[in-house]
């Protein structure tokens, strides 16, 4: 695990999405697994004036996202689907027939997820996973108290998540109770996992995923487990690190680092 401090948001959201530029110069026929949320918009932004600018091209690639809220069309514009056009792939190249975002009104969730895992694996599995962080410790929907090893499934969101998630929504009341989630046991079978975060409010989250035990009770705790995650995070979700000053160290150490 690398855990990478920036100043500021705007330098966190460019290194993540040169590392996911990097990937996909690599391997033009990438699989990115994507997520929503507010943390990642400034990736999705980077990447849309790389696309522009720097000939970043999406058209080989093929996404999976980490989840979506049950009972929303695709139309509201609330549901991920609808974020994930908006932000990022009505601006990009990515073939639509690419594109996979967790249904939120099939008629068959359990016959619908074990499809996502199928699919996830027909594809050649993920090649770089984007996450974001839940004030609870969260990955995608992973709850406190999700299994470790889960894979996509349905889950009752936790009244944290759901009073974080009220910002986006009239009031508390609208924001919907279940979504369909990859599993903690999906995620950590990515090639390479980015996570992001950023304010004070992710800084306790950001330290239990980071220093402290591998728990359920803290689902982003499992990346521990993880070969080749980062965590591009702002100094104030740094705030509560206590091996701070060394993930800086290593940073200004690596080889081809400029002198601090
Ligand atoms: C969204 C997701 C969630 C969010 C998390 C943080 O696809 O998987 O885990 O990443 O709830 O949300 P923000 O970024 O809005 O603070």
């Amino acid at each position: 695990m690398e855990v990478i401090i920036k100043p500021g948001y705007d330098q966190l959201s460019a290194a993540a999405a040169q590392q996911i530029a990097e990937v996909l110069n690599r391997k033009p026929n990438a699989v990115l697994g994507l997520a929503t949320g507010s943390t990642p918009l400034g990736v999705y932004k980077e990447l849309v004036r790389m696309h522009r600018e720097e000939s970043l091209d999406f058209s080989r690639c093929t996404t999976f996202n980490l989840d979506e809220y049950v009972g929303l069309p695709v139309t509201h514009d609330q549901s991920y689907h609808y974020f994930m056009h908006e932000n990022f792939f009505k601006h990009v190249n990515v073939p639509e027939q690419n594109i996979h975002v967790p249904s939120g009104t099939t008629s068959n969730f359990p016959a619908f997820c074990d499809w996502y895992e199928q699919r996830i694996e027909e594809c050649g599995g993920i090649d770089v996973q984007i996450l974001g962080i839940g004030s609870d410790g969260h990955i995608a929907f992973n709850e406190p108290t999700s299994s470790l090893s889960s894979r996509t499934r349905l889950k009752t969101l936790a009244k944290v998540t759901i009073d974080d998630n009220a910002r986006f929504f009239d009031k508390a009341e609208d924001v919907p109770i279940y979504a369909i989630t990859m599993g903690v046991g999906t995620i950590l079978e990515a090639d390479e996992i980015i996570l992001l975060a950023n304010g004070k409010g992710k800084a306790d989250a950001i330290a239990q995923a980071v220093e402290g035990p591998v728990s359920s009770m803290i689902t982003a705790s499992a990346l521990q487990m993880h070969p080749y995650t980062k965590f591009y995070i702002d100094q104030d979700a740094a705030s509560n690190l206590k091996m701070r000053e060394y993930y800086e160290w290593i940073q200004m150490k690596k080889p081809g680092a400029p002198e601090a």
